[in-house]
């Protein structure tokens, strides 16, 4: 079976090296310069090895293209696209969109069309099939089914083959070949009734963590007005064996998915008349963190921090990867200048972030720890300035949440 995969990012190429093993994959992506390097055996993605795509390449499994001819005789299509927000905050279907035009101007055959990019329920119902049909000139009936991704990039003790898969197809053949197509890598997939529960199931997954995340910072603020310790509390909270789950405070949430997905839901639950006060209120919280943050900084150097250099460790939106869409450390760095403060980052995992480099870590008199990488030394971060504020709770000896 020959697999087409659309968009060779984060979920895209992870999946493209599973599937690879078993199928021969053809990985489509519109961004050139990626195909090219992908060509070369060159992996963009941190968790996907460049040694793992060389092999698939040198066996014949795989191969990156931005011709969509190379998907005419696919059997199954994969769409792997980004789901953002507009500018206005809205679900941006551009990209599936794209990838619709894609699928109906090049299939020859009928094929299964599966989703897995990040939507409302409804997407592939309602958006996808008639999209492809209208770019299909020759009226093909194709399959259609939704696995909503579960990656975490960077994460070691999850991957593709032991982390559950939800699945439905919008027909049984649908959901029947779409188990097939997975289960040559994944060891439990868990059927749904319909696309729209494992389309609402992905949404609510990421919501639940944007809510949690929320109530956690807004704790922690909380926690300082009363003089008590936010992690120590948490720790305690956490000796309960049942009814508790613990969630860290931090600057904010980023990535690609928990400040755009609940929005997702928020919109359609909206537009359903159904109320989505607490979704929009979480996302409030964990936008406003970096502006306590910058206060607090600003409160402990005597209200002020005009002129001061102040040095943010680590832009990347968590920790050990070089991701930084959406991350909190872009609101941080904007709060501090627009309280005067001369603002320079250092995340050598990044490198290179909106034309600016990533700076030594030294020499600053405000340093803010928004993201500690691993490969950080928790020492240099301390003697990089005479105040510390970290974030992340992780630099033992600086000031905190
Ligand atoms: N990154 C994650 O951790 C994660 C986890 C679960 C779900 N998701 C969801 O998966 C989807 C993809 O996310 P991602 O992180 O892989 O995005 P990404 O930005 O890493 O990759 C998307 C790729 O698609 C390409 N692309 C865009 N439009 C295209 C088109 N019309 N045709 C071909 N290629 C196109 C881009 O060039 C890019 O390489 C999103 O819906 C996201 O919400 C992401």
């Amino acid at each position: 079976m020959k697999i087409g995969i659309i968009g060779q990012g984060y979920v895209g190429l992870t999946i493209s090296v599973f599937a690879g093993k078993h199928f021969q994959v053809v990985g489509f992506d519109n961004n050139a310069r990626i195909v090219d390097q992908l060509n070369l055996g060159i992996s963009h993605i941190e968790g996907v090895e460049s040694l793992a795509l060389k092999s698939l390449i040198a066996s014949g499994s795989y191969i990156a293209t931005n011709d969509g001819l190379d998907l005419s005789d696919v059997d199954i299509v994969v769409i792997a696209v980004p789901t953002p927000l507009t500018k206005n905050r809205q679900p941006d279907l551009e990209f599936i969109d794209a990838a619709c035009k894609t699928i109906g101007e090049n299939a020859r055959n009928p094929l299964l069309v599966i989703n897995e990019s990040t939507s409302f329920p409804g997407t592939l119902r309602n958006y996808i099939k008639p999209a492809i049909e209208k770019y299909s000139k020759n009226l093909i009936e194709h399959l259609y089914a939704i696995s909503p991704e579960r990656v975490d990039p960077g994460r070691k003790d999850f991957n593709q083959k032991n982390t559950p898969r939800l699945y439905s197809g919008l027909t049984p053949e649908a959901s029947r070949k779409t188990r097939e197509f997975y289960s040559k890598f994944c060891d439990n997939l868990v059927e749904v009734s319909s696309p729209e529960v494992a389309e609402a199931a992905k949404l609510f997954e990421n919501t639940f963590r944007q809510v949690n995340i929320a109530l956690v910072n807004e704790f922690a603020q909380i926690a300082h007005s009363l003089g008590v310790s936010v992690y120590e509390t948490l720790d305690a909270a956490n000796t309960k064996p049942y009814g508790f789950m613990k969630f860290s405070p931090s600057a904010g949430v980023g990535g690609h998915c928990i400040p755009v997905d609940p929005t997702y839901l928020a919109t359609v639950a909206e537009e359903h008349g159904a109320p989505a006060t607490f979704i929009r209120r979480a996302n409030e919280v964990n936008l406003e963190m970096s502006e306590y943050i910058v206060r607090r900084v600003a409160a402990d150097n005597g209200g002020n921090l005009q002129g001061k250099n102040v040095l943010v460790v680590g832009v990347a939106y968590k920790p050990n990867v070089a991701d930084v869409r959406e991350t909190a450390a872009e609101l941080v760095i904007e709060h501090l200048r627009s309280n005067g403060a001369v603002v320079s980052w250092h995340d050598d995992v990044v490198g290179n972030w909106k034309g600016e480099s990533s700076a030594p870590l030294q020499g600053a008199d405000i340093a803010v720890v928004v993201t500690k990488h691993d490969s950080v030394d928790e020492k240099k971060i301390l003697a990089s300035a005479p105040y510390v504020f970290d974030t992340t709770g992780k630099v033992k000896g600086a000031k905190g949440l």
